[in-house]
């Protein structure tokens, strides 16, 4: 009768360890899943351009097999391989001079107002 006790609370006390570590696992189960996924984008936008689509993409298009945002990429800005000069930024798919354009001045969309310029990426009054 006694041995029977201990293996009931032998069989308990396994239970807990197999759920124990089964409960971590599930948490961290999004990352892994969300890496796998990107890792598969990378490699399969070419046949399955639909693959950019889904969340934790880089971007909707697919550019040499890479998955990327057209409008905000310094290396396919506006379409796929056409790189901004040094110092340039994309911005809605257009090389922009942050330090001088006047809609995206420092930044995409930081728009100066009409009596201000931008000057070295700042809306200044002149
Ligand atoms: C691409 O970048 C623009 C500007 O930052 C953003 O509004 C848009 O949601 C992005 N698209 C994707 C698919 O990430």
């Amino acid at each position: 009768m006694k041995s029977l006790k201990t293996l009931f609370l032998l069989a308990m006390l396994m239970t807990l360890a197999i759920s124990v570590p089964a409960i971590s696992p599930e948490s961290e189960e999004p990352k892994w899943k969300n890496r796998f996924l990107s890792e598969r984008v990378l490699l399969t936008c070419d046949k399955y351009p639909k693959v950019c689509h889904i969340k934790g993409s880089a971007g909707s298009d697919c550019c040499m097999n890479k998955c990327v945002n057209m409008s905000t990429d310094i290396s396919n800005c506006g379409k796929c391989g056409k790189k901004c000069s040094y110092g340039k930024i994309c911005c809605q798919g257009k090389c922009v001079n942050p330090q001088t354009n006047e809609k995206h001045c420092g930044k995409c969309g930081n728009k100066c107002n009409a009596q201000s310029s931008c000057i070295y990426g700042m809306c200044s009054y002149a």
